[in-house]
């Protein structure tokens, strides 16, 4: 029989070395769904990966002093260590500046162009020039550039959008006629009250202020603006508009896209309207979740708690982690992260119920018997409870883990766990032991206590990676039939002569004081360390403005071109307070210039001035003019500016050294 089949996605990261428990916390749900969904038969793709392109990326690299792809391509490098240091089981790992992804992105904005559902407009925003960026007002911070505090101006930039807005009642109509389509349910109920019924306005879907992006191919200048770029992911991963759409015929649509919160709607609004644009069907969910907080607030280094999953993994051991992200937050609200909730869920949950669990049940059966449990075993009159429960916490454990109620799952799993150690309390074996004639029913009791442990470590799988192997090693339990999912179904399938190999704790203790004082050192060092490195930048940067400098050579200086210039034409760039357009004569050539002068000289003192250009400076695009070369300026303490001109009156075209 073929298997069904089931795609599971998490959003694809923007690349950054930063990465924190909260970003893990969604990768390690969805990996565990994914496993979940292998142990129980399924044909699995579990895809992942990142969001590399825009202007954000572009101005790091930069300032790094290196290229984006470069820049990128490091950090990738880290974020895939750190899933293979977490166990995630990813069938494919998709980066946005993949050759692939790229060119499909090209044809499917074609396509929807071609159709009139992307269609060319302007765009309305606040500028700011030295960032070269739009924001929105709503961005603004105090009416001022969001990055550097600067002012901003009004402007209107060129841009292809998206007609959302054509889909509205189409996405309204789906989502109530397919309840599972949001989840959970709250954030079915804000996207219909707060964004869909209020109306859609179309989308601004390209940019033409950087240039780190998928090109728009038929217009030079646009990139493919963020949504379009990184929403596709999930259907370029498999191929779709390639030759080779086999992975994409067989997985779309998505069972289940994960994603945070905050980006609910554009999974539930924007996606699913381009799938509707591009005739293909919608993804059966998206399931948006909380996120982890400290203390009711963002994630930082700064709140004394170690949030780098890397280094919680090296001192906790990885299924301590996993375990505490599943079990700690219910999966769709908000929860809270902190060592010490992280040291008490390990202590109790862990060493004390789990891992006590199998150290002495272990201990008991080569205490008594040697290791090796006899075959005569009889039965107590605790057993029918006991595989009662076991019955009925595999029924609940599947119920919660389809709804991917994690949380719910492995608190009825705990909840069995602890049933178990009961019943050892309950038939005492310590007092059997004491009577010859019951060592069939105390070999009978530890035969169903690791016969419970069996269907425990089972169960687990999905959650945790290393503990149920860890397991098998004590109680001798061999991997295949016996660890298979279905085989939780059936009480008693291990062999009665049980032998145990007794290892090392599975979770050992933790001395809570002990640890967060030491913690708190570690953050004061890490602290420290930041600080240093963080004035190293700063003198570093400062010497890139020049504010101390490298002395360069003749040969450096020569790559300037300056000459001598002639302004005989000169306005306002419309909506723009600082910019001047230019007309530059340079010798026999004449070129438009930009300059951020208009508050400084009017265009009528610019006409006639005898200026000094850099001659081969790059061209830029600003405000849909191309720039070509710069003209010089001396900046005085309060930012005024006067022109460099020629004291001579020198025609224009001639060499400046
Ligand atoms: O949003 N707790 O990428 P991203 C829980 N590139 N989840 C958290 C979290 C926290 N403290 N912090 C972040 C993007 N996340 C886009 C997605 S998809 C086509 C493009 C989650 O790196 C966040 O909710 O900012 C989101 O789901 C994911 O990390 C990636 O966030
Ligand atoms: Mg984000």
């Amino acid at each position: 029989m073929e298997k069904e089949k089931f795609y599971i996605t998490t959003p694809i990261y923007y690349p950054s070395d930063k990465l924190h428990i909260g970003h893990s916390y969604c990768t390690v749900a969805a990996d565990a769904m994914a496993r979940y969904k292998r142990l129980r038969g399924y044909d699995v793709m579990f895809l992942t990966g990142t969001d590399e392109h825009g202007q954000k990326i572009e101005r790091i690299a930069t300032s790094q002093g290196v290229t984006p792809q470069q820049y990128v391509d490091k950090i990738v490098a880290g974020i895939k260590d750190l899933w293979s240091a977490m166990d995630i089981s990813y069938n494919k790992f998709i980066r946005t500046t993949d050759e692939e992804h790229v060119e499909t992105v090209k044809k499917i904005f074609k396509a929807l162009y071609e159709k009139g559902d992307i269609y060319k407009s302007s765009y309305e925003g606040w500028y700011c020039t030295p960032c070269e960026s739009f924001y929105t007002e709503h961005q603004l911070v105090d009416g001022k550039c969001p990055d550097c505090g600067r002012d901003v101006e009004k402007l209107k930039e060129e841009s292809y959008f998206f007609k959302l807005s054509k889909y509205q009642d189409r996405l309204i109509k789906h989502i109530e006629e397919n309840p599972e389509f949001i989840q959970p349910m709250s954030r079915q109920t804000e996207m219909l009250s707060n964004f869909l019924r209020p109306g859609l306005e179309d989308l601004c879907v390209s940019r033409t202020s950087f240039t780190w992006g998928i090109p728009v191919d038929f217009d030079p200048g646009h990139i493919v603006y963020v949504w379009l770029d990184a929403l596709t992911n999930y259907i370029t991963a498999l191929g779709f508009g390639s030759e080779n759409p086999e992975l994409y015929n067989k997985y779309w649509p998505a069972d289940i896209h994960l994603v945070g919160k905050e980006i609910v709607r554009f999974h539930t609004i924007i996606w699913p309207a381009m799938l509707m644009a591009l005739d293909l069907p919608l993804p059966k969910q998206v399931f948006g979740h909380g996120w982890l907080v400290i203390n009711g607030g963002k994630m930082s280094k700064s709140k004394g708690n170690v949030v780098d999953p890397k280094v919680l993994v090296d001192r906790y051991g990885l299924d301590s982690i996993r375990y505490f992200l599943l079990r700690e937050v219910a999966f769709g609200q908000d929860g809270n992260f902190n060592n010490e909730a992280l040291i008490q869920r390990i202590n109790s949950d862990l060493a004390n119920d789990l891992g006590n669990l199998v150290s002495r049940t272990c201990g008991m059966i080569e205490k008594y018997f040697g290791g090796t449990l006899p075959e005569e075993q009889d039965g107590t009159e605790f057993d029918a409870d006991l595989m009662a429960t076991v019955a009925s916490t595999v029924e609940k454990f599947e119920g919660y883990m389809d709804k991917m109620l994690f949380s719910d799952a492995l608190s009825e799993l705990w909840a069995l766990i602890r049933r178990t150690n009961k019943y050892i309390d309950e038939t005492q074996p310590w007092v059997l032991i004491k009577d010859e004639t019951k060592k069939a029913t105390l070999a009978g009791a530890l035969y169903n206590v690791c016969e419970t442990i069996r269907v425990i470590s089972i169960l687990i799988q999905p959650c945790l990676t290393r503990t149920p192997q860890a397991i098998w090693a004590q109680v001798g339990i061999e991997e295949g039939e016996l660890t298979a999912w279905d085989s939780t179904k059936t009480f008693g399938l291990l062999p009665k002569a049980v032998s145990v190999k007794k290892g090392e704790a599975l979770f050992p203790r933790i001395d809570m004081k002990k640890e967060l004082d030491e913690l708190e050192e570690a953050l004061k060092a890490a602290q420290a360390e930041a600080v240093a490195n963080k004035m190293k930048q700063e003198e570093a940067a400062a010497e890139e403005e020049g504010e101390t400098w490298e002395e360069i050579t003749i040969d450096d200086f020569c790559k300037v071109h300056l000459v001598t210039g002639e302004v005989i034409a000169s306005e306002k760039v419309p909506k723009s307070s600082k910019l001047l357009k230019n007309t530059v004569k340079v010798g026999d050539e004449v070129r438009t210039i930009l300059s951020g002068i208009a508050k400084h000289y009017t265009p009528e003192e610019m006409v006639g001035k005898k200026v000094v250009i850099v001659e081969n400076l790059a061209p830029r695009k600003m405000m849909g003019e191309i720039s070509k070369g710069m003209i010089l300026c001396a900046e005085d303490k309060d930012g005024n500016l006067s022109l460099v001109t020629n004291d001579k009156m020198f025609d224009s075209g001639c060499d400046v050294r």
